[in-house]
């Protein structure tokens, strides 16, 4: 986690750009391609999104597969990794708009044809993960990640279970499930603290009064009691899961439906 953070840093000072804050990509310009352009050599400024979505993504995969997906030192260019896993996002938003989508699914036309692309990069990717994990798993024993956990605890699955489809899903499940949410809360964060000189000023002390001159520990982390109503307060103003819609999956207010399932 240090060398990822240290490689956050190193990232933002090679670009030789200040950082400006924005808490989506849309303040990024497109080149004549269409692709996203996340530096402004003009203001000199970069995309903060952009760099935290890539630190995210490089945590999880360290976190969770124990493999270091390699986004943030490649800013501010693009990685193959990053583009298929935004573009499925945005593919898969957009079929709220285009309810014919399954038919161009079916026939792999315009975006859905890309979209195939694009999963195919993510499962080949999370493939060599597992397949990686799986050999040192059993080479090596317990490893800290959440994959080498999930395999050494997973006792009531049988190899059956476990295939390599079941630990790719569990992978990307992993990965979109923690690295927008985080990604959004620390730009929302930051840009707060853009805004609130004064809650900056007593952030940094609090920081300085915790660590003085040592490197951060996990078990600090508890001690950031300021830095902790940060975070929650960023996350009521700028909710990184705004809806969590849920369907009962069966009818749970009629008594005979109770009877049934008892
Ligand atoms: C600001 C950060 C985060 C927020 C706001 C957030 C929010 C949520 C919410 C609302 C759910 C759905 C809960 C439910 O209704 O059952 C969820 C599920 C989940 N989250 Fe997070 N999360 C965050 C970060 C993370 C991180 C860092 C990870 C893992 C590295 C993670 C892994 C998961 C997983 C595995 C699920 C279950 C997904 C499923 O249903 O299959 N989350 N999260």
């Amino acid at each position: 986690m240090e060398t990822l953070l240290n490689k956050q840093i190193d990232a933002l000072n090679n670009s030789d750009l200040s950082l400006s804050c924005s808490s989506s990509s849309s303040s990024s310009n497109s080149d004549v391609n269409g692709h996203q352009n996340y530096v402004n050599f003009e203001t000199k400024s970069i995309d903060f999104f952009n760099v935290v979505n890539r630190f995210t993504l490089d945590s999880i995969g360290e976190i969770g597969f124990g493999t270091d997906l390699d986004t943030l030192t490649a800013f501010p260019e693009n990685h193959p990794f990053l583009i298929s896993f935004d573009r499925a996002q945005v593919i898969s938003m957009l079929r709220i708009f285009e309810p014919e989508w399954p038919f161009k699914r079916f026939f792999r036309v315009g975006a859905e044809g890309e979209f195939v692309h694009h999963i195919k990069v993510l499962r080949a990717r999370a493939l060599e993960i597992v397949k990686e994990r799986r050999r040192q798993f059993h080479s090596q024993g317990k490893g800290r990640d959440f994959l080498s956990l999930f395999l050494s605890g997973a006792k009531d699955f049988t190899d059956k279970d476990l295939t390599d489809d079941f630990l790719v899903d569990m992978c990307l499940n992993f990965i979109i499930a923690g690295r927008d949410t985080t990604a959004c809360a620390l730009s929302w964060m930051m840009y707060e603290l853009t805004q609130n000189p004064r809650v900056l000023q007593k952030a940094r002390e609090e920081i300085n009064s915790v660590l003085g001159d040592r490197e951060l520990s996990f078990d600090d982390l508890s001690k950031f009691k300021y830095l902790r109503a940060i975070q929650d307060e960023t996350l009521r103003l700028h909710p990184s899961v705004p809806r969590d819609s849920r369907t009962a999956a069966w009818n749970a207010l009629d008594l005979s439906a109770w009877s049934k399932r008892c």
